[in-house]
């Protein structure tokens, strides 16, 4: 049932148009990379951290990993351009686990219940990953004309984590790198495979701060936890 677990933080959140990285800014006056590592420290399941982060900002992650004290994090290794490339550079600083989750630093609200069904489901089936039922109506089109309105059964919003037998997951990273392929999740890249990942159904509230309104929306889920704790 143990895990290890890789963070990517290494991204420059131009979505949130804050002028630095997101993970730096605050909810309820905790960086939001706190909030996500604080998930991983207080989880007994959770063996060690990698941290994959921009080397201009180690000094920085570093001030505040002590400062809430982090003790988890076995390695800070310099990420890349792209998520998939800062995932890779954890990936291979990782030793020593059967599973390996990777987990985005800018998703602060994901649950030690939710971790723990995910963990048991890859397990058991080699890849598993955190995803929600799409609640909207999704169309498809071009030059903004509807080309087709897409069936909502059977469709799913993927979320992180993603947990993985740990030679699977290096196995279909090495491969995508290979052939110069880039996913836009991790299970993608073990999909590619022919490797079969299965779902665990988490909670809406697992958000993934991209955009300034979804600070207010962490600002709520978070006033909300405090009055209703939950594991
Ligand atoms: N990430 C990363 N390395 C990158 C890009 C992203 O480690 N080259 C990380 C981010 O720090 C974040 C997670 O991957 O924790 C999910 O990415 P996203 O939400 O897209 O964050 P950013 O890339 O920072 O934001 P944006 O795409 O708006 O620039
Ligand atoms: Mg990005």
């Amino acid at each position: 049932m143990e895990y290890v677990v890789i963070i990517p933080a290494a991204g420059s959140g131009k979505r949130m148009n804050a002028g630095k990285n997101k993970l730096f800014l605050t909810v309820q006056n905790v960086p939001v990379i706190i909030h996500t590592l604080q998930v991983f420290e207080t989880d007994p399941l959770c063996k060690a951290i990698y941290l994959s982060i921009n080397p201009g900002e180690r000094e920085s992650f570093k001030l505040l990993i002590n400062q809430y004290k982090i003790n988890k994090v076995k390695a800070m290794v310099a990420g890349g351009k792209e998520r998939q490339e800062s995932v890779f550079e954890a990936l291979k600083a990782v030793r020593e686990t059967d599973i390996v989750l990777v987990h985005d630093g800018a998703r602060p609200f994901i649950r030690h219940s939710t971790i723990r069904r995910l963990v048991e489901k890859a397990e058991e089936s080699k890849a598993a990953i955190v995803a929600v039922p799409v609640k909207d109506t999704i169309k498809r089109a071009e030059d903004a004309q509807i080309m087709e309105t897409v069936e909502r059964s059977g469709l799913w919003a993927a979320q992180t984590p993603q947990a993985f037998h740990m030679s699977i997951l290096k196995q279909a990273y090495e491969s995508a790198d290979r052939d110069q392929f880039l996913g836009t999740d991790d299970a993608s890249l073990v999909e590619r495979l022919g490797v079969a990942v299965a779902i665990v159904e988490g909670q809406y509230d697992n958000i993934k701060l991209t955009t300034i309104e979804d600070l207010y929306f962490a600002e709520a889920i978070i006033k909300n936890r405090l009055s209703l704790p939950e594991g």
